[in-house]
């Protein structure tokens, strides 16, 4: 990847463009109930305690992660599994019974996974993909701890003790990833700060603090072409503004058309004045398109909606799922388990 030396270009990075982008809502749950994960947390050293130092509910987990299709100017089809969730009783449930991704892994019609972060509801569902693609090409963000590393090794089945002194199994992986492993850095390749993954897409990894020793994002953006700019994140920890900032400051002809994934806002659905202000900077961008979902809020969503932002409503297609998030409101302001979006 270079930067274009067009005049008029400012250095700005050219990724070319895609035809369109559809992007199926796998599971946005990361886990059912707010309460449960805030009280896990709190009872074991709070939010700056490593994940896996933290005996978790496993009847609470879930998991996110979405299924990207990508269909190039030559009318391509790119399939792109983003992350691959918490519970892999949950994900083994997502990926056979309410959608062929297990399926489509198997028979090779998925090209690569990208793997947002680290956090336990994008990452720890591993073996739930690999069981049915091994040797799956993943993109994951270079900052990893040894237990990640062990988990995807497949060497991990790890046990925390909770408070009655009981073991809990948090997280296990039978099927070691075999496949290859591109470990992403903020320097991108040669040094053009991003990583071209076909014509019109490009991962961008954002080194960021998260909650729970986390650190690192990888988010994707795609040049749709005659429309713009569309942003995918997984939670979205580097902050909505500076995505799209990122993406406004470095790609040439920017034009914001929409988002989608969780944009880290009101996680655990508490107000916050602040979120008024960052609804009018977001509307700075002038996207055409908002997919929001998981760690975004319910209630910024809502109001959201109500103050102008392009919010995509969902549907009720996750009444069909043997379970369902409790922040849930059923106003649609989530495109959630089922729905998609075609940008
Ligand atoms: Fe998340
Ligand atoms: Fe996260």
């Amino acid at each position: 990847m270079t930067k274009s030396d067009e005049p008029g270009s400012k250095g700005k990075l050219n990724i070319g463009e895609v035809k369109s982008l559809k992007v199926e809502v796998l599971s946005e749950t990361g886990w059912f109930d707010n309460e449960i994960i805030r009280k896990n947390m709190m009872d074991h050293g709070g939010m700056t305690t490593s994940q896996y130092e933290i005996p978790w509910d496993p009847d609470n987990a879930g998991g996110y992660s979405a299924l990207i299709t990508v269909v190039s100017l030559d009318d391509k089809e790119t399939r792109i599994l983003l992350d691959t969730g918490w519970s892999n009783e949950w994900m083994n449930y997502i990926f056979t019974e309410k959608s062929n991704v297990a399926g489509m892994l198997k028979n090779d019609q998925i090209d690569f996974m990208v793997l947002s972060h680290w956090h336990l509801d994008h990452f720890w569902g591993i073996e739930s993909t690999l069981k049915h693609k091994p040797d799956i090409t993943l993109y994951a963000p270079y900052t990893c701890y040894p237990e990640d590393m062990s988990l995807l090794k497949g060497e991990r089945h790890l046990k925390v003790r909770n408070k009655a002194g009981q073991e809990v199994l948090i997280c296990k992986n039978d099927t070691p990833h075999m496949g290859k492993l591109i470990l992403c850095a903020p320097e991108g390749e040669e040094n053009s700060g991003i990583y071209k993954l076909m014509p019109g897409v490009a991962l961008k990894m954002f080194d960021v603090p998260i909650i729970l020793r986390v650190r690192g994002e990888n988010v994707l953006y795609f040049n749709i072409k005659d429309k713009g700019f569309v942003t995918v994140t997984g939670c979205g920890h580097p902050g909505v503004l500076s995505i799209l900032s990122f993406a406004r400051d470095n790609f040439e002809e920017y034009k914001a058309y929409g988002c989608y994934g969780g944009l880290h806002i009101a996680a655990f659905e508490q107000w916050d004045p602040k979120f008024d202000e960052l609804i009018e900077e977001v509307k700075s961008f002038n996207m055409t398109k908002m997919g929001c979902n998981h760690c975004t809020g319910w209630i910024w969503a809502e109001k959201a909606t109500t103050s102008g932002l392009p919010i995509i409503q969902g549907t009720d297609k996750y009444k069909t799922y043997t379970r369902h998030s409790t922040s849930n409101k059923g106003n649609h302001v989530f495109l959630t388990n089922g729905d998609s979006v075609v940008f």
